[in-house]
Order: structure tokens, then sequence, then C-alpha cells
């Protein structure tokens, strides 16, 4: 049986597709390998959304030319959204590809791979991603090594944030057929799988027919299935309707991502992003005022062009306000073909370093004072398995997806267990089961 070893870089839409590659390939009389000596096949699923992230795919490659001189046969396929930008010219630009695919035709690799024994040329199977077509989403039903199951319910963006690459590499924003992920988390659950995320870059603007990302979560919800989450949220999209389904089901969890990017109104302009700080503000509150114990994580982006010191201090601020239980935090990185790039990049690179520095500083903080709610609390854990440093101990997540560690045994995996949380780090919470 052959071999193929898969790295994913990038968001939750590469997750997703990975676990389509993983599906498609091990269903076909592939099998997946953790260790790249054992590969036959090198599959690298891209990310674009930074300039860093093309420099490592390069580099990637680069390296395993080394290992191709022990093993001359090994192909190598690489995919995902430095493919669809780059096009077919990643071929000329870096030596050593066998193929090249794109975004949004995974479920053909093992037909693509089965191609490649028969040529020595690079084979490019690119799909042009702005063809707009409602394209059916793969059947998935198994694949994925997350103990959550990422289910896609659209594909694309059409936002053109000035900054991201995205709409250039994933096209036209659709929405799959509501009637089909239904039926998929139908299928999931029947598999026993206790945790979906429905993942979207804007998952707030799914639309078929009538049933809007409200109405999905409603019906998505009635499937029974233990645990439901969702990214990504577009806080312009976010409405109260969606916020209070939420608040209203028990088996929708109550963590959202609602992307930030800046707390000036200025540069939120600049960045095209169709809200400000007060209607952010006002979600924000919503969530908290709404739903108890909820999770609220952003993005954000520092040196945007034109980021002065006082817009800078209003992201701060706002970050303070709000008490981000997390952020994933970036330095602005100029990509080609986006709005941004043709504005004047100003921000030196150390001062977006410091921006970057404190911010992250401050998220800690927040991190930490938002864990410490839990102390002395009993909270439901999904138990995922042994934790990493100790058999003797189990790790397990809350409703918000908050890692928990707790002395357990294995005959735990798989059920949700009570526990009561006894210490809080900035990442990890660990407690006491509530059973003996
Ligand atoms: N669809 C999601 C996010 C997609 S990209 C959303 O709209 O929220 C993930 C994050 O990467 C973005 O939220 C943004 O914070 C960051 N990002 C995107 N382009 C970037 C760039 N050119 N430089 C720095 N960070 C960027
Ligand atoms: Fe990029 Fe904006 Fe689309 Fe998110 S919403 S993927 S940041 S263009
Ligand atoms: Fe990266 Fe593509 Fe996602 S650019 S962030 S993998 S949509």
């Amino acid at each position: 049986m052959k071999k193929f070893y898969l790295l994913t870089y990038g968001c939750q839409m590469n997750e997703s597709d990975s676990d389509i590659i993983r599906q498609a390939l091990t269903q076909n009389n592939y099998q997946e390998t953790y260790f790249r000596e054992e590969a036959d096949y090198f599959i690298l699923n891209t990310c674009s959304i930074r300039e860093r992230a093309v420099r490592r795919v390069v580099g990637q490659i680069h390296d395993l030319q080394q290992h191709r001189r022990q093993k001359p046969e090994l192909k190598i396929a690489v995919g995902g959204c430095v493919t669809q930008l780059e096009g077919k010219d990643l071929a000329e630009k870096v030596s050593g590809i066998d193929l090249i695919c794109g975004t949004s035709n995974f479920h053909r690799l093992p037909e693509f791979l089965e191609e490649l024994s028969g040529t020595n040329k690079p084979l490019i199977r690119l799909e042009d991603p702005t063809i707009s077509k409602q394209n059916d989403l793969p059947v998935k039903n198994g694949g994925h090594r997350h103990s959550t199951c990422f289910l896609p319910i659209m594909r694309g963006c059409d936002n053109f944030c000035a900054y991201c690459v995205v709409p250039y590499s994933r096209g036209r924003e659709i929405s799959y057929q509501h009637a089909k992920i239904i039926e998929q988390i139908n299928i999931l659950r029947d598999l026993g799988q206790q945790d979906i995320t429905l993942v979207g870059q804007n998952v707030n603007s799914y639309q078929d027919g009538d049933v809007n990302f409200a109405g999905l979560l409603r019906t998505a919800a009635a499937t029974g299935i233990p645990r439901i989450r969702f990214i990504t949220s577009h806080p312009r999209d976010m409405s109260r309707e969606i916020i209070d389904v939420v608040a209203e089901r028990p088996n929708l969890c109550p963590r959202f991502h609602l992307p930030l990017q800046s707390g000036s109104d200025k540069i939120l302009g600049r960045m095209n992003r169709h809200y400000d700080r007060k209607k952010y503000l006002a979600t924000a509150r919503y969530i908290r005022a709404t739903i108890p114990g909820s999770f609220l994580s952003t993005d954000i982006i520092v040196g945007f062009p034109g980021e002065t010191e006082e817009d800078f201090q209003q992201t701060i601020e706002l970050m303070k306000e709000i008490r981000f239980d997390l952020s994933y935090m970036f330095k602005f990185s100029s990509r080609p073909g986006t709005k941004a790039h043709k504005m004047t990049d100003d921000v030196s690179a150390a001062e977006k370093q410091r921006r970057l520095e404190i911010i992250i500083a401050t998220q800690n903080e927040l991190s930490k004072l938002q864990n410490d709610r839990f102390l002395e609390k009993a909270v439901e854990v999904l138990v995922e398995g042994p934790s990493k440093k100790r058999a003797t101990e189990m790790m397990g997540r809350t409703e918000q997806g908050l890692t928990v560690i707790f002395k357990g045994d294995n005959s735990w995996r798989g059920k949700m267990i009570p526990v009561r949380i006894t210490e809080t780090y900035i990442g990890t919470l660990k407690g006491e089961a509530l059973i003996a």
C-alpha cells in the first residue's frame, strides 16, 4: 500500500480540505503516515495569507529535495491557496513539484496521483476558483484527525478586505445546500461524532434559498449532535438572531470567533471591514449579556498602512473593554493583488514588532483573567484521551473549547464528565473529576 504524508498550513478551510484529502486517499488504498521517510507521496496544503507562508512552502520543497536523493520515486504534490494564487507558474518558480492542484478539487487526488505514474512532467490540475457554482459538498464520513470534525458549509469569500488574498485564492462565496449539510451531520452523528465545527470564511452570510445561518444552526442543533461550533464570523453579519439561537440551544457551543482586526474606525474603514468600533462593541456586549460563560476570540492586525500610535491604542482599549478570551495576532503583511498593496506600508518592521509584543502581553493577561471565571466551577468536559504529559491524566474540552487536564482513566474517552476547575493557566485549565 502506498503511503502519503500530509502537511497542512493555514486556516480551518485548509484543515477541512485536508480531511477531504485524507478521506479520498484512505478510501482508495493509500495509507497515511506520520513519518516523512516512509512517504511515497508528500502532499503540501499551502496557505498564502502572509508572506512568510509562501517562503515556508519554498523551504519545505527545498528540504524534500534532500529526501528525494534517498528516495527518487518520491512524488511531491502541492495544493491550496499558494498554488491557486501562483497558478501553473509555481512549477517553473519552484523545481521539484510533481503535481499542482487547487483548493476545490482535492477529492480527485487519487485520480491525479494515478496520472502521475505515467509522466515525469509536472501535472497541473488547477480549477478556476472564480467560477461560481453551488458544487456538491464532498461527502464527509471520516478523515478528520481533530476531535472536532470540520464541516464546510460554504466556500470562497466575497468580502475583499483590503489586506486579504482569500477572495483571490478561493474565489466567489458559495453556500452549500442546506439539505446536504444536514444529511452530512446526520451521517457523522450516526458514526458517533460528538463535536462538529461548521466552517466557512464568513459563516454568518450563509444563505441557501430562504435558509440563513440562524436557520441552519436551528436545524443543525435539532440533529442532536452534542456539540456544534462554527468559524469564522464576520462582525458585519453577526445578527442578534444568530446569538439568540446559540443562547437557546444547549448543543450550540457558546464560542464565537469574531475577528476585530483593529479598534480604530479610521483603520477599519481603510481595511474595508464595513463595521465600526461602536457596532463591534454592541455585538460583543450582546454576546456577553445573552450567553453566560461565552468565549469570544478574535484576530488582530497591527501595523496596517496608516496605523498611528493613537489607532493602536484604540485597539488595546477595545481588547480590554471586551476582555477577549483569545486573540490571534498578526503583523500586517502586504500581499500582491490586494488593495492594501497599493497603500504605503508605512509602519516600520521594528514598530510592528513592538506593537505585536504589546498586544500579545495584553492578551495573555486577559486570557488568564477570563479563564479565572471558571475557578471552583463545575464544567462538562468531553474527554478526548490521555494528556500528552502523563498517562494517568486525561485531556478533554469544555463547551467553550478550553482544554482541561484532570486525573482519570482511559475508559472515559468520548464521555462527558463533570470536572471542578482548580487551577487556570493562559491556555489550559486543571481540575478534578466529580465522579469516582
Ligand atoms: N475569514 C476570516 C479570516 C481569514 S484570514 C475573517 O474574515 O475573519 C485569518 C486572519 O489572518 C484574518 O482575520 C487577519 O487577521 C489575518 N490576515 C489576513 N490577511 C493578512 C495580512 N495581509 N497581513 C496580516 N494578517 C492578515
Ligand atoms: Fe479575508 Fe475578509 Fe474574506 Fe476574511 S472576510 S477571508 S479577512 S476577505
Ligand atoms: Fe490561508 Fe487560504 Fe486559509 S490563504 S488562511 S489557507 S483560505
